[in-house]
């Protein structure tokens, strides 16, 4: 997916995969990280999730990557946060009090910056990228993230002769092949059901799976 499709998206307000309420997969599953409060949690290609709010309020330290400026400006003026703005390398960065976001491209955060975080949330991260992006993108994070660094992925599977992505379908073998080589995989739960989505049903989607996964990486 090339950045202008994204940048594009934000432009036009064209956002349906933003959920104003945040994920209740992420509510009901978190716990299972056993991440300790002030932990620092990575957000890649994080958007204006609401997510990233509740992942604070929790006590962590949270960093979310994002092309878009206009969604890091959404973030901060929707929640009614304070922020500053720096230039941290290729970034051009959104700092509040708990939550940070970095505007640039995600493949520009360096090894050493990843090596910080102790957990990771994706969620429409990995299934907003082409087949092709996918390796690279798993690749780049999982060999910064360090030992130990836990995260939470929430995939979409669908069947793919309906329509394509974004979002892609993802199952549990496309997971098994991109984070088995780096970390532990456990599927801990999965929810079948069509989001509550006009733009899926609209695209032909009658029917998803969302699979969510612990990883932690070795
Ligand atoms: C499907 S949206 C999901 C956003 C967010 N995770 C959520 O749950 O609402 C994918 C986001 O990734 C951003 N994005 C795409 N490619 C990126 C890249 N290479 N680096 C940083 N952000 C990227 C897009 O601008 C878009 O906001």
């Amino acid at each position: 997916m090339k950045q202008d499709f994204w940048l594009e998206r934000w432009d036009k307000k064209q956002i349906g995969f933003h959920q104003p309420e945040g994920h209740p997969l992420l509510r009901e599953h978190w716990s299972q990280l056993s991440l300790v409060p002030n932990s620092r949690i990575l957000v890649p290609l994080c958007g204006k999730s609401r997510d990233m709010l509740w992942l604070a309020e929790q006590g962590h330290r949270v960093t979310g990557v994002e092309l878009s400026a206009i969604a890091a400006r959404e973030f901060f003026e929707e929640a009614e946060l304070t922020y500053r703005r720096q230039r941290v390398g290729a970034f051009d960065c959104f700092v509040g009090d708990q939550v940070e976001i970095r505007v640039g491209d995600f493949f520009d955060l360096p090894a050493a910056d990843l090596a910080r975080f102790e957990g990771f949330y994706d969620r429409a991260a990995l299934i907003a990228l082409p087949e092709d992006m996918r390796r690279a993108y798993v690749d780049h994070l999982m060999s910064g993230l360090r030992r130990g660094a836990t995260g939470l992925l929430i995939t979409f599977g669908y069947d793919p002769a309906i329509m394509d992505g974004p979002p892609f379908n993802v199952d549990d073998e496309d997971v098994g092949e991109l984070y088995g080589r780096y970390a532990h995989v456990d599927l801990l739960a999965e929810r079948r059901g069509l989001p509550d989505s006009d733009h899926l049903r609209e695209r032909g989607l009658t029917d998803a799976r969302d699979g969510i996964y612990r990883i932690v990486r070795r």
